[in-house]
């Protein structure tokens, strides 16, 4: 059953009148991306935000579809429809929001530099700025355009997924990986020849991602985010997923 009855309220163009009516919200989210969304070993998708998408579903009364999508088609996908919403560890930046609206922020990080165990070259990430260093990013994060700013006579190396990144720094291809210090603090948990540098060299919050010009949908997410702040829900998914 839906819990909404005073759906005749909504702007006839808001994608959560569509949502309601259909009783389905559709997620879109690249999976890989630990402790947000990935598949576990018995290949359910869980994570931070799928959890955070669920509970969204719940308080419309709505299934929760989720759409797995490459994180280059992952705009471009939510712009033809294909979901509603893209909950996927996103950074609010002011380029994408020229093609998206993000919601108020739900979670606070930034980029970090994971090495190999032994490495002893690198005291800051200042130290990565020079010609002679391949650093592994992924393709069109955050990672990227951080250190094609803060690293720009680094040799950028970049990727089509953070575990091949991972996997050319453990290989040697390269000597660094730039990446959301989220994804680099479970990655260093599980493989044991590498690690993290301490210090967090850029600032990002994350947002969830939708279509531009529907202030109903935005303004009932943004609401969603305040009140689960506030009844503890954030607090014991948080805890479920960062703290161990
Ligand atoms: N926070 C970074 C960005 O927005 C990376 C996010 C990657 N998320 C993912 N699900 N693969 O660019």
């Amino acid at each position: 059953a839906n819990n909404f009855d005073s759906r005749a309220k909504l702007a006839k163009d808001s994608v959560l009148e569509k949502v309601l009516k259909s009783g389905t919200l559709k997620v879109g989210l690249e999976a890989g991306y630990l402790p947000f969304e990935f598949m576990s070993k018995d290949g359910k998708l869980i994570g931070f935000d799928v959890d955070l998408a669920k509970e969204m579903g719940k308080e419309l009364g709505v299934k929760v579809e989720f759409v797995n999508t490459a994180w280059d088609g992952i705009i471009p996908s939510l712009q033809l429809g294909k979901y509603d919403i893209i909950t996927s560890g996103m950074t609010r930046t002011l380029q994408r929001a020229l093609s998206v609206n993000f919601t108020e922020p739900y979670y606070e990080t930034g980029q970090v530099i994971m090495v190999r165990k032994g490495e002893t070259r690198f005291n800051s990430y200042k130290d990565l700025n020079n010609p002679a260093i391949k650093v592994a990013v992924k393709l069109g994060t955050t990672s990227d355009i951080v250190s094609g700013k803060m690293l720009k006579k680094a040799k950028r190396i970049p990727f089509k997924t953070e575990a091949d990144a991972a996997m050319a720094l453990r290989t040697k291809k390269v000597d660094a990986m730039v990446y959301d210090k989220p994804f680099i603090s479970d990655y260093v948990e599980k493989f044991n020849d590498v690690k993290m540098m301490p210090e967090l060299f850029s600032k990002e919050f994350f947002g969830f991602a939708i279509k531009k010009g529907d202030p109903d949908f935005l303004n009932w997410l943004n609401l969603f985010i305040a009140e689960i702040k506030a009844n503890g829900t954030y607090e014991e998914l948080y805890n479920k997923w960062f703290v161990e």
